[in-house]
């Protein structure tokens, strides 16, 4: 009896202390005094919690259909552990974002998840420590040093992908997600370590488990205790990743050391590693260490997946294949009639391929949702009053999605949206087409995996045809980004004339 009074008394004390967390703290969130509506589904003290505990994919879905219901009008959410937070639909809430770097951080509630992983990295990384290494990436990341990566180390690697289908049997099945990820991990490896890598390289693969399984604590409330019970896997995985990192650096500062300067050969004929880049303005090994894993997180897998979606989606749409080759052979044709050698496939040649690629971020972005915290207190243009530490969440995947900003048709691949009359390719604005962030904080790599993916569409639909295995619609996995659950099976066959 007297257990279960003590027991009642306990069940009401966690009762009313979430109750304050959830709601009598969030509703100091208002707009024009007035409590902001919530979305459907959400329940009596959890909130939203029970949602966000989905597949992620299904909370996507939830994304859309919250923004079909509001359009541009900001949400509370409020899920247990989460301070109060609110969804941004509406494009001039998130340039506001974009350019209030001082006021929205990446926070705690990020940094406690990506910690161990990410470390002091330019993704988990604010302020001061933030500049510092995209001042050293956008220093390594020139127009020179982008040609060599795009111009001489993306045909290499490339090269050794399209040998490798041409050898494939058309009746053997290839894992295209696979060739993407082998092919993104050689480029990415040598761009930040300086070195040869492989997607089945025992630190790819723990990197791999390692970026999957921090992506669910974004997700599990509980994920500190579960990870008690359940993290022998990750704790491992984080350790190798780390240890690779900091035996990557050391042998950089050896050589740096003993060749008196930058190390011998980096990148065929790139002008200095990213490392070297890196070590030039930190002086702190295990920091070089967390920049450089980062970047090459940043680039290997957003890259990769993206063309992945793209192959997945040039086969369900054949007449988008035939006009990308199309517009390559108007190419080469005009390049031979002035008497010119055909160039290497660019953006600026194949606008038609440029926009495949765009829309295809648009359906699947690679990184399909962000977060930022407040640092202070501050009033979004619509009127929304955000206390300090309010979390601010938008859905890239349910933004790009939008009726109000991409036209009835929002749902259909229709790379047609991306030109003007004549052809040329047509620009949207960063807030309303958040795929490579905005701001300050724009993706540091957006030209190259531009470069990238035009590149190695143009050459691979232009030596083969892609078949799917069945024609069932495929999902993403939890992750960081955005994999293929699955992969992307497929049948390859060689084209007469390549
Ligand atoms: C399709 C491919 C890509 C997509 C969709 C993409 C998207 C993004 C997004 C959304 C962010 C902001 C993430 C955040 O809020 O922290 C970001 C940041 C970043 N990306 Fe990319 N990215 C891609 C490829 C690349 C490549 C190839 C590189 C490297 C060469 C790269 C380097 C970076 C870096 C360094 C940052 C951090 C920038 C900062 O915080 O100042 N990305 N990217």
């Amino acid at each position: 009896m007297a257990l279960s009074a003590i027991s009642c008394i306990g069940v009401a004390i966690v009762s009313i202390a979430v109750y304050f967390f959830l709601f009598a703290n969030g509703s100091k969130i208002h707009r024009n005094g007035k409590p902001l509506r919530r979305p459907p589904n959400t329940l009596p003290l959890v909130g939203n919690g029970i949602l966000f505990l989905a597949a992620r994919h299904k909370l996507f879905s939830w994304f859309v259909k919250c923004e079909r219901q509001f359009g541009y009008e900001t949400f509370r959410i409020s899920v247990p552990t989460l301070p109060p937070g609110v969804v941004i639909n509406d494009p001039k809430n998130l340039e506001y974002v974009f350019k209030q770097e001082g006021i929205f951080a990446k926070g705690d509630f990020f940094k406690a998840r990506s910690w161990d992983l990410f470390g002091n990295g330019i993704i988990n990384a604010d302020g001061d420590l933030w500049k510092v290494q995209r001042k050293a990436g956008l220093h390594f990341l020139n127009n020179a040093n982008l040609k060599v990566l795009t111009e001489t180390a993306l045909p290499k690697y490339l090269g050794k992908s399209v040998q490798a289908l041409e050898t494939t049997g058309s009746d053997s099945v290839v894992d295209m997600e696979s060739v993407f990820h082998e092919l993104t991990t050689q480029l990415m490896g040598k761009m930040a370590y300086n070195m040869e890598m492989h997607s089945a390289d025992d630190f790819s693969v723990a990197f791999e488990y390692a970026s999957g399984a921090v992506g669910e604590r974004f997700q599990n409330p509980l994920w500190q205790i579960s990870e008690v019970f359940l993290g022998a896997q990750l704790r491992k995985s984080i350790a190798r990743v780390r240890t690779f990192g900091s035996v990557i650096v050391s042998n950089a500062v050896k050589q740096r050391h003993e060749s008196g300067h930058e190390i011998a050969e980096p990148l065929d004929s790139v002008s200095g590693s990213l490392i070297n880049s890196l070590l030039d303005s930190i002086d702190d090994e295990t920091m070089v260490a967390d920049a450089a894993l980062n970047y090459l997180s940043a680039g290997r897998d957003t890259t990769a997946q993206a063309l992945t979606w793209a192959f997945y989606l040039l086969m369900r749409h054949p007449w988008v294949v035939q006009a990308i080759r199309s517009e390559i052979s108007a190419m080469e044709l005009s390049q031979q009639n002035v008497g010119k050698a055909v160039p290497l496939f660019h953006p600026s040649l194949l606008p038609y391929t440029m926009a495949t690629f765009y829309e295809t971020l648009r359906l699947y972005p690679p990184v399909p949702f962000e977060l930022k915290q407040c640092e202070k207190e501050t009033t979004l243009p619509d009127g929304t009053y955000l206390p300090k530490t309010a979390v601010l969440v938008w859905c890239t995947w349910a933004m790009n999605r939008s009726k109000i900003t991409w036209g009835d048709d929002a749902d259909k691949f229709e790379p047609g949206r991306w030109l003007d009359g004549n052809g040329s390719l047509i620009s949207r604005s960063a807030s309303e087409y958040p795929v490579f962030n905005g701001g300050p904080r724009t993706c540091l790599g957006k030209k190259m995996a531009e470069v990238i993916a035009v590149q190695v569409i143009a050459t691979l639909v232009t030596r083969f045809e892609f078949c799917p295995v069945d024609s069932g619609e495929r999902i993403s996995k939890n992750s960081l980004t955005l994999p293929m659950e699955g992969g992307l099976p497929c049948y390859v066959k060689k084209l007469p004339d390549s």
